[in-house]
């Protein structure tokens, strides 16, 4: 297939189990859980649609909650660089989880480095 969305060369039934292993991954970290819900359903479920419209998939995020402005919807959460870099952390172990390899994941874990580092919004000694 020529010009495929990274949406559709990850594929769906992947994109879901990524997401599922992360929130996994997520709610066992210790910088991290205490700042997520403890039910992980309905974050998890937005995440999906987030990162299909994310990349390159149809818009569902946007079609249910609107604009993603993900820097503002994240400041009610002190995300630090040690916060960022545990996510990604998560991120990157799912990958291995779910074995989603190649340039497909390069490109999406750059990415996502650059939206986590985008989401900082406090510093590690918490002021
Ligand atoms: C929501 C933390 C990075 C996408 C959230 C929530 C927290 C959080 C606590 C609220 C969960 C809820 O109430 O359901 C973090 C931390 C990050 C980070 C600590 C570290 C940098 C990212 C990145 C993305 C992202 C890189 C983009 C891929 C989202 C989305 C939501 C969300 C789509 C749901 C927003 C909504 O409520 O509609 N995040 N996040 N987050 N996060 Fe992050």
């Amino acid at each position: 297939e020529f010009f495929e969305t990274p949406y559709e060369s990850i594929g769906e039934e992947t994109l879901d189990q990524l997401v599922d292993a992360f929130y996994l991954n997520v709610s066992n970290h210790p910088l991290l859980a205490p700042v997520f819900p403890e039910d992980l359903t309905e974050t998890a479920r937005k995440q999906k649609q987030f990162l299909t419209q994310y990349l390159g998939g149809p818009p569902l995020y946007t079609e249910e909650h609107g604009h993603p402005m993900l820097r503002a919807r994240h400041l009610p959460f002190p995300i630090t660089p040690a916060r960022a870099a545990a996510w990604l952390a998560c991120m990157e172990e799912a990958m291995d989880t779910v074995g989603l390899e190649g340039d497909v994941r390069e490109f999406l874990f750059q990415r996502l480095s650059l939206t986590a580092q985008h989401m900082i919004n406090s510093t590690d000694n918490g002021d």
